[in-house]
């Protein structure tokens, strides 16, 4: 059995078998003390959780501590429980220059699920299976562009079972992350003469750059507790509408059937598209899952899935459901961006999804998500019950709103001075407006054993009302 957890954003493991527990956690913090991989004054968690994480008794990590103390790799901090110490200075190797800069201690910024959970065994079983089958032909330079069949006709089945989509493996792409499919999908539309984009008015910035690069101008259509505003898309010269039906990224709401079925009839009058991003639609808490868009037209919507969420961003694996009319033309340019996304890798997910992995993942990940979400909004309530946490029902993330008055930019940089980095949601507001204060808590990023810490210090640099 492994174990996998995080201090300060590094991930160690510990390896259950065999020997000791306690000469093992011993030798895996000495062997990242030493390396430098956590630095001197880098607290280790308190031996309480640390312990729940990895499944073993308290006393073993305590007793673990104090070897590592005697040893002199660790010190106790009164207050401020074990950190490595200072003196481990002397005997690290000189900087190397390629390691990244530590980031913040705590870090509830959206985007990222917690990586330290990371289903790292059963996708290497995966992997291992992948690459011990997988035809010659994968490994050579005339595959399809669309992706390996094994992993289209995976996404097919799941996709169809988990979201409603009606998918075909033929008009299944496989692309680095949605963000690459973002990008083929407005070089396509450009290139077929289309001039315009709609998007969301909050949203990512980078989607919006994305359009603009490919030679879209962007429309942004407003956003309130429906979803985007629909009615609005008769007013732009578009030629795509841009949505998060499932969890409006960020402000959290749903797309109201309504504005669905007004999108869908926009899209088909006009011949345009609505591209669905579904990047968190595995994560829904409170009620049934809200089903894809794409089944309502699929001559019109295109889906887009992503594994950054539900596995991790770093493994740049996302996917386009396409209409038939797009096949051909998006196709050609995912040859032209490179040819064809890895194939280890898509074999790896192909089979990470038939053998059940996947499903398992995912339903383990919904309860700890769920979970640290009941906490988080648990502990703001009780801090302060005027305070309005919204968009909870689904997602890694939350928008917590500041008091009336409140200066958002200061309290990011009040939580920085606290070593917890934050965002406020001026940063996904894609168009120019006024918007309330508040902050878009990302509940997924920390580590197990850090998540009640990082809440502690949210609440500590929220405003006095
Ligand atoms: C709104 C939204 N869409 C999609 C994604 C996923 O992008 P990618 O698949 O390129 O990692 C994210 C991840 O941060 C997101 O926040």
């Amino acid at each position: 059995v492994r174990k996998t957890w995080a201090i300060s954003g590094v991930a160690l493991h510990l390896d259950l078998d065999g020997k000791p527990v306690r000469a093992r956690l011993e030798s895996v913090l000495r062997e990242a003390v030493s390396s430098g991989l956590l630095p001197p004054g880098t607290a280790l968690p308190a031996s309480r959780p640390l312990a729940e994480d990895l499944g073993v008794a308290r006393n073993t990590v305590a007793a673990a501590y104090a070897q590592l103390v005697a040893e002199g790799w660790l010190m106790a901090r009164q207050g401020s429980g074990t950190v490595v110490a200072d003196s481990v200075r002397a005997v690290q190797p000189a900087a190397r220059s390629a390691e990244p800069a530590r980031g913040p201690r705590y870090d509830l910024r959206p985007g990222s699920p917690d990586t330290s959970a990371f289903p790292r065994a059963g996708w290497l079983a995966a992997a291992r299976r992948a690459l011990n089958t997988a035809p010659a032909e994968a490994l050579g330079d005339k595959g399809d562009p669309r992706g390996r069949p094994e992993l289209r006709q995976a996404l097919a089945v799941l996709l169809a079972r988990t979201r409603g989509v009606r998918a075909n493996p033929e008009r299944i792409l496989i692309c680095s992350g949605f963000t690459q499919g973002l990008d083929l999908l407005c070089r396509t539309l450009r290139r077929r003469g289309a001039t315009g984009l709609a998007i969301e008015q909050f949203g990512l910035q980078d989607y919006h750059r994305i359009a603009e690069d490919a030679g879209l101008r962007t429309s942004p259509l407003n956003v309130d507790s429906f979803g985007a505003s629909t009615r609005e898309l008769d007013n732009t010269d578009a030629a795509a509408v841009l949505l998060t039906p499932a969890h409006q990224f960020p402000l959290g709401a749903p797309l109201a059937p309504a504005r669905r079925n007004q999108a869908v009839a926009w899209a088909a009058q006009r011949d345009a598209f609505v591209i669905e991003d579904d990047y968190d639609g595995e994560f829904r808490y409170d009620r049934q899952p809200v089903g894809a868009m794409q089944a309502l037209a699929p001559d019109h919507v295109i889906y887009a899935g992503t594994a950054s969420k539900s596995l991790a961003p770093g493994l740049r694996l996302g996917w386009l459901v396409l209409p038939p009319a797009l096949v051909e033309d998006v196709v050609a340019t995912k040859a032209l961006a490179d040819r064809q996304t890895s194939t280890f890798e898509q074999l790896t997910l192909a089979e990470f999804i038939v053998s059940g992995r996947y499903d398992r993942h995912v339903r383990r990940a919904r309860l700890a998500y769920r979970q640290r979400r009941d906490q988080l909004v648990a502990t703001v309530t009780r801090h302060d019950p005027s305070l309005r946490i919204t968009g909870i029902a689904a997602g890694l993330h939350a928008m917590l709103e500041l008091p009336a008055g409140a200066d958002e930019d200061a309290v990011v940089a009040e939580a920085a001075d606290h070593d917890l980095a934050l965002l406020g949601l001026r940063r996904f507001s894609v168009a120019p407006g006024a918007h309330p204060p508040a902050l878009v808590v990302g509940y997924g990023t920390p580590p197990e054993h850090a998540y009640t810490a990082a809440v502690a210090r949210l609440i500590a640099t929220l405003p006095a009302v």
